[in-house]
């Protein structure tokens, strides 16, 4: 592929046209910041207060595909006057250079010229011949002995025992706490992630159910907030949308991907905005018991109509196949209609959601019970809690059994109607003791929180796809034939950045994702379709000429 000729797409062009004048602006920032430590006075001559309250601490700028609102500073000042100043304005003083705003500024664009770079080193390792690549290959022993190791190491140095008391009952936290479902995700991401990386082709169906998991927590988490919140602003579910889309929308734009290569962002998007519609429609009646029956059936109807009747699924994403579509360029690959991939995946998940969600909803009773049975008297509590485990046991070897072992096709077909037992299963028996329940490793923790930077990431800078929409089928190589070397060095960068990602999303969804401004969030939304639109015209043009 050396010879080819280096093509750029439509996407690339208008991201590089919007972000130059945007690192333009950073470098200039700098420079007024560092013009400001030489000279303190001169700055400060130029400032008065009429001029501090006028720019209530946001501006808008041109990004990539976006606009950008950038809250500088005086955050408090951005509710209640945010509106007053407009986002054209904001843009005009951008563009004018004004002094003061750019300071002001500062850190967002400082962020933004990260978050390209970022982008940027995701290029150079997937599409550049910069660095090399080499194959996968699967080893038990190794496999095991990498997972267990990093399992010994965060026993031994990151066990945090938690002795928060809930603020009501003054008892612990029992059920479900945050600390917990964190350190869960690290677990099944860290097996996740080394299943690609290693190619263990043997742990196929282990995959599906840690993804099941994930996405009964989507469905946990998200119930859990909405019902007891009952936060149903614009602002608050934009932040979620902007959390889970925001690098996978710049990734597919430098890398010229589809959406659905990044498969898992469009099911917990998918999945996060039925659960806001289950519990947003009629949300003053949710205390009603057969209110929430009705909407757990009208879910499960839903699903049912979509994914169990044939043409159905077909019938309603077709108008989305240009978005939801995807075909695999590997020539050896059995050709797919462009909605199969979509409707494999979240199919495959298709009920757990609303699991999580019923198993969210009978949360504090559950967690009442256990409190209960943690005060019985000794012996009558253990004879119940090994009646627990036994059962829990019990269903998780049947269902090892008869349902895991079997070859993926098979399995594939029965894991929308069983994968809540093995997640049950887990559930139980990390919670049966107290002990058990407020302890976490939070090196696992940590990883969880990032799982979908690492997620997103290890497609390009762990493993390596080459061309575009390409699955990762090879590794990244940094260091030729020292396998282990290599995996040591571009792993400790992967979660460097994966890390940094996560820390720059959250850092520009505060500047341009106001939670409670919905008519600056409107203009925001405005501006910044129209800037990406005009980037898109300009550079389909300059890419004909
Ligand atoms: C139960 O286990 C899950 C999985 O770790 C966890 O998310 C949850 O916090 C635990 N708590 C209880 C008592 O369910
Ligand atoms: C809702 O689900 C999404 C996807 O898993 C997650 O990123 C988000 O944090 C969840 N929201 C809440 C409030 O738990």
């Amino acid at each position: 592929m050396e010879g080819e000729k280096v093509a750029l797409s439509v996407g690339q062009v208008a991201f590089l046209l919007g972000i130059t004048p945007v690192l333009a602006a950073w470098a200039y920032s700098e420079l007024l910041e560092y013009r400001k430590h030489l000279y303190p006075s001169k700055v400060h001559s130029d400032l008065n207060l009429v001029d501090l309250r006028g720019y209530s601490g946001q501006a808008v700028t041109k990004d990539e595909e976006k606009s950008v609102l950038l809250e500088g500073g005086i955050l408090e000042s951005v509710n209640s006057k945010g509106s007053a100043v407009s986002v054209k304005a904001q843009l005009l003083k951008l563009f004018s250079l004004d002094e003061l705003f750019l300071l002001e500024c500062r850190p967002t664009l400082r962020a933004i010229a990260e978050f390209a770079g970022i982008l940027f080193y995701f290029y150079l390792c997937d599409r550049t011949t910069l660095f090399g690549e080499s194959k996968k290959s699967y080893n038990r022993d190794l496999f095991l002995f990498l997972y267990l190791l990093l399992v010994i190491v965060s026993w031994w140095t990151s066990l945090k025992k938690h002795v928060e008391k809930s603020v009501a009952s003054g008892k612990s936290i029992l059920y479900l706490n945050r600390h917990q479902t964190e350190e869960w995700k690290g677990w099944m991401q860290v097996l996740f992630l080394m299943y690609h990386y290693f190619a263990a082709a043997e742990m196929y169906n282990a995959i599906r159910v840690f993804i099941a998991g994930y996405v009964w927590m989507t469905g946990f988490g998200n119930f859990s907030y909405y019902y007891v919140r009952k936060d149903f602003s614009l602002g608050r579910f934009f932040q979620m949308m902007w959390r889970l889309n925001f690098l996978v929308i710049f990734c597919c734009i430098i890398l010229n991907n589809n959406y659905m290569l990044y498969y898992i962002c469009p099911m917990h998007t998918l999945f996060t905005v039925m659960v806001y519609c289950a519990l947003g429609v009629f949300h003053k009646y949710n205390e009603l018991p057969v209110v929430m029956a009705i909407k757990f059936a009208i879910c499960f109807f839903t699903v049912i109509i979509i994914w169990e009747v044939p043409g159905m699924f077909e019938l309603v994403w077709s108008p989305l196949t240009s978005i939801m579509g995807y075909v695999d360029p590997n020539p050896n690959k059995e050709k797919k209609p462009p909605l199969f991939e979509w409707q494999f995946r979240s199919g495959l998940d298709r009920y757990v959601w609303i699991i999580g969600m019923i198993y969210a909803y009978f949360h504090p009773m559950v967690e009442k019970w256990l409190e209960r049975l943690d005060e019985l008297e000794y012996r009558l509590r253990a004879l119940l809690k090994t009646i627990i485990v036994t059962v829990a046991v019990v269903v998780g070897y049947l269902w090892y059994q008869h349902i895991y072992k079997l070859d993926k096709y098979t399995y594939n077909k029965l894991h929308p109607y069983t994968s809540w037992i093995p997640i049950s299963v887990y559930i139980c028996l990390r919670n049966i003791s107290q002990p058990l329940r407020n302890s976490s490793l939070s090196l696992f923790a940590w990883l969880g929180k990032i799982t979908l930077e690492t997620y997103i990431g290890q497609f390009h800078i762990w493993l390596r796809t080459g061309v575009p929409n390409g699955q990762p089928g090879h590794l990244l190589s940094v260091i030729p034939n020292y396998p282990l070397l290599n995996f040591m060095l571009t792993s400790s960068l992967y979660l460097l950045v994966s890390l940094r990602l996560f820390e720059l999303t959250g850092t520009l969804k505060s500047s341009f994702v106001p939670s409670k401004d919905n008519k600056r969030l409107s203009q925001i939304a405005l501006v910044g379709l129209s800037i990406a639109c005009a980037l898109y015209g300009v550079a389909f043009l300059l890419i004909k000429l």
